[in-house]
Order: structure tokens, then sequence, then C-alpha cells
């Protein structure tokens, strides 16, 4: 599906929403609450497509999933060892979470798994986390190419707990690690070189594993404790919000205020670099449900300017960097974004994909090995832009477009529903 978005329609907005449920966070809910004892309710979870693919995936392990409402999930936990062998290949469909995840969480089981997923998860790097769980003596190896989906695991225990420091700055390799070292004979120790976000480790806390973390970049797992079946209420997704925070920040008379958002520290990233950017950004009404920060936010329209992202943050606010192009085409002065190839390997080529749609719609903007530079301000100009099949492409693009003079045609936009069903009307009933 094709989509067409009119720019600078409405010169100023003054709304409050509230945005789905966070991915992360309901990813880890399902996974966990079908291993833990006793029943979990997850409230706010996010029913969009990635996080459907991990609900199919439990089910088809025996863990009994009911949709109670809309908003509230029922999961009769199964215990660490009460997962069953699926007749059928596990499809995680786009979702590098899940494979990474499940990956992590079935070369502990007592049988065999086969994860597979869609064209864009075949390509996506899994070396890092065959490497590390075959060093915890997991059997884990892709069944065409060594290191691509699909995967086919044969399930074993006890593995080995590892002192495991993460060549590659990603929570997903963290997660899979922790979540075999459930299965381990001895503590499993990961350790970070920067830090990423910490989902896991928080909720297994909540969920009363024996979890420690020292405050920077050591965390230690030790195996035996079943986890227990908890209430959950995730928070609303702080990379969904950032859309609607991008898309008034450099609005002239512009007023956004977005309810209940989580704002763990690790994931707040953006909203450092719209302050270091001038922007208007305010945080009210902190509060921590269920282990997790959260927050209101308010933004408001002002003068956009070019900054240098550090690297340090670039874990942070990975999956935001797509519409830290489109800002700093909004801002005056160069932007400048480094050390972050990783976006290479994401749904879609990031960097790619965002210079060619920014570069149509009219912005100076020049690829980089592991990043992109843009001198701004420019006004873009609607164009006909390709999402490559990626959710937060076509996301970080309708902001630009609603940024632009005319109308731009995104191409393939449905995959917006992977994170973020019903996006395109919440957002033009706001901004456009
Ligand atoms: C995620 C971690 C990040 C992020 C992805 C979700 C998670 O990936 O890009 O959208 O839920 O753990 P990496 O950990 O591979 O960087």
């Amino acid at each position: 599906m094709d989509i067409i978005i009119e720019g600078n329609k409405k010169k100023i907005i003054q709304n409050n929403l509230t945005v789905p449920g966070d991915k992360s966070l309901t990813h880890r809910a399902i996974i966990l609450s079908s291993i833990a004892q006793g029943e979990s309710r997850i409230s706010n979870f996010l029913d969009g497509l990635d996080c459907r693919n991990t609900l199919l995936c439990m089910q088809a392990l025996g863990v009994n999933i009911n949709k109670e409402s809309a908003s509230l999930l029922k999961i009769k936990g199964k215990g660490l060892n009460g997962l069953k062998l699926s007749r059928d290949i596990l499809d995680v469909g786009n979702s590098g979470t899940t494979i990474r995840l499940l990956s992590g969480l079935l070369c502990g089981q007592r049988f065999n798994s086969v994860l597979d997923g869609d064209a864009s998860i075949r390509k996506r790097p899994m070396q890092r986390i065959i490497q590390p769980l075959s060093q915890m003596n997991a059997r884990i190896k892709g069944l065409l190419n060594e290191n691509f989906a699909p995967l086919n695991i044969i399930g074993k225990q006890p593995l080995r707990g590892i002192d495991y420091t993460l060549p590659v700055a990603s929570a997903q390799v963290k997660s899979a690690i922790l979540l075999a070292g459930l299965y381990a004979r001895e503590a499993t120790t990961v350790r970070e070189m920067q830090i990423t976000r910490d989902h896991t480790e928080r909720m297994l806390k909540f969920m009363q594993a024996d979890i420690q973390t020292s405050p920077g970049r050591k965390i230690r797992l030790m195996p035996g404790n079943e986890l227990k079946g908890v209430e959950i209420d995730i928070p609303g997704d702080i990379s969904s919000a950032a859309y609607f925070l991008a898309a008034g920040s450099a609005r002239k008379g512009a007023e956004i205020i977005i309810k209940n958002v989580g704002t763990n520290p690790t994931r707040t990233g953006f909203l450092k670099v719209l302050q270091d950017m001038n922007a208007d950004a305010k945080i009210f009404n902190q509060r921590v449900i269920s282990n997790e920060p959260r927050a209101d936010i308010c933004i408001k329209g002002s003068s956009l300017q070019g900054i240098q992202v550090d690297r340090e943050i670039i874990a942070n606010i990975i999956d935001e960097l797509p519409l830290v192009a489109v800002l700093a085409t909004m801002a005056r002065g160069r932007t400048i974004v480094r050390d972050a190839r990783e976006l290479r390997v994401k749904e879609s080529d990031r960097i790619k994909a965002m210079v060619e749609g920014l570069s149509r719609m009219g912005a100076n903007i020049i690829e980089r090995d592991d990043g992109f530079e843009i001198m701004g301000p420019t006004t873009l100009s609607g164009n006909e832009v390709n999402s490559f099949n990626d959710h937060r492409i076509a996301m970080s693009l309708t902001v630009a477009a609603s940024y632009a003079k005319g109308k731009t045609i995104i191409k393939d936009a449905q995959c917006m529903d992977i994170s973020y069903p019903n996006f395109l009307p919440v957002f033009q009933k706001i901004i456009n």
C-alpha cells in the first residue's frame, strides 16, 4: 500500500495523545510470563505485527495465552521447563527481537526448534547470537547458511554459564544470553561497553530472578530460581512517541502532550538530542510502574539547530536515528551522526534508506559508511519515496513529508503496522 501525505497544512497544533504500548517490553512480557510460574496479566500490550509473532511462537510452544480485551493479555506460565516442542517452524515474521530472544530461550530446552522469518530477517546477522550461545555449549546454526536464519536449534540442558563482553552494543544479544543463562549450570555474566536498553534485566528482577546489575555495565544472572507470574502494565513506546515529538519540535506554535510514555533512561536519548537541538521538550509526572519509569512529555515548536551526536548515545537512540536525520533537515547548521553502522543491519539499511528518501525530497545529506551528515535548514519538497518495507523508515518519512511542500508518496507504507497499528490516521488528525 502506498500513501500520500500532504505537507505543511496545519500551522498550529495543540493536542494530547497516548501512543501504543512499548514493543520491546511487550516481547519480553510475553516471553518471560510464558516461562514463569503462575498467571501473568499484561495490560496496555502492543498489538502490532512483531509482538503478535512472539505471541504466536509462544502459543506454538504450548503456552496458554488469552487476549482478555484489546489491551489485556492473560498468560498461564509453564515454568522454566514447561514449554513443549513446536510441530511447526516458529515464524518470527519481520521481528529481530523475536528471533534473537527466542534463540536464547530455545537453546536451553529439552527439545529442538527451527526459527525462521521473512526476507529481511533472513538477511540480518545471527552470528552475534550464535557465537556467545555456542560458547554456552548451545547447538544453534543457520540451516542454509551458517550465520543466517532459518536457525536450527538442538535443545540441550544444562548450558554453560559464561562471562561475556558484548562486541556489538545490542540489547537483543544481551537478552538472548540472559535467557539462555536461565538454563545454565552456573552464573552468566554479560558486560557492556555501551549501555543498551535494560528491559530484560528489569523484568527478570521484577519476576524474582536472581540477577544483579552493577551501576554501569555488568549484569550477573544466577540460574535456579523459577520466575514468578506478575501483573505488568506497559507504558507507551517512546520510539512511537518520537514521531510526534519530531513532528511538533520544529513547527511554529505547535504544542503536543504525550501521556504515559516509557522513560527508561536507556531509551530517552532522543529527548536529550531534541534538547541539544534547542527543542522545547519537557518531561513531567514521572513515576515507576512494573519496575519501569514512565512520564508525560510535552513538546513545543521552536527553531532547531544542528548538532554532533555523541558516540555514547548511539545505542540509546538507535531506533530514533532516522528521525534525527529528518530533524537535521529542519535545523540550522550541520548535523553529524557517526558510529552508527548498526543502522545498516536493521529491518532495512536505514542509512541508505534515509539518505535516499531525504535526498529525493531535496535535503542536503551526505551518506557516510557509519552515519550521515546533513546541512540545514532546507525546505523539503514532496516526492515519491521508498519505505524499503521498514516501519521506522515509513513513519520517519511521514514526518519529513509533513514538513515538506506538496505531496509525498510513500511506497509500501503498510509496514507501519509492525510497531504502530493505526499510526497514519492518528498522525493525520494531529499533524495534517
Ligand atoms: C531491541 C533492541 C534494538 C532495537 C530493536 C529492539 C530490543 O536492537 O533496535 O528495535 O527490543 O531489544 P539491537 O539490540 O539489536 O540494537
